[in-house]
């Protein structure tokens, strides 16, 4: 019951992305032991898990069902960490705008999850193969990762 569990629901590639760094942060700089699983494929069974992350992407204002539909099981006292990517929260000017939609009033939907971290990170949007925006900040999401540790001991 040591593991960890990092998901994600991804659809363009940007929250999977981010949920490999989480990982990886844990797993190589911390010695967890972590599962990496997609959330649009399977729903892990949470009682083998001690800790949790979950991530989702946002389109048309609105988190990925996926993650949504897996935050509705019981967590019990397991600490979560929640993250979304989105293209809102890549533009400073409109990222506490992204917080509060996607992550203050999302989590406000499941008061018994133990929120232990959340944050809102960039996103990335390819239209035929070409990219309109890419806002992706892999050292701001390793250096989130670097939090959880300690949080989740
Ligand atoms: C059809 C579409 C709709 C989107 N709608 C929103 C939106 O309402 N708010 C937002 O902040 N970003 C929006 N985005 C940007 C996505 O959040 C961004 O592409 C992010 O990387 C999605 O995560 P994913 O790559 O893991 O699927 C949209 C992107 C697409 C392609």
């Amino acid at each position: 019951m040591k593991k960890t569990l990092v998901s994600y629901a991804s659809k363009g590639g940007a929250t999977e992305q981010a949920a490999k760094i989480v990982a990886n942060v844990l797993k190589d700089n911390h010695g967890l032991e972590v599962e990496l699983v997609n959330l649009r494929k399977e729903s892990p069974d949470i009682a083998q898990y001690e800790n949790a992350v979950v991530g989702a992407g946002v389109r048309a204002g609105k988190v990925y069902g996926e993650a949504l539909d897996f935050l509705k099981k019981d967590f019990g006292n397991r600490r979560l960490a929640f993250f979304v990517c989105c293209g809102t929260a890549g533009d400073p000017n409109k990222r506490e705008e992204a917080c509060s939609e996607y992550i203050t009033k999302v989590l406000a939907r499941y008061p018994n999850l133990k929120a232990i971290a959340a944050e809102a990170f960039g996103g990335r949007m390819k239209i035929l193969g070409k990219t309109v925006f890419d806002s992706i900040d892999p050292d701001k999401i390793r250096s989130w990762a670097e939090t959880l540790v300690n949080k989740f001991a």
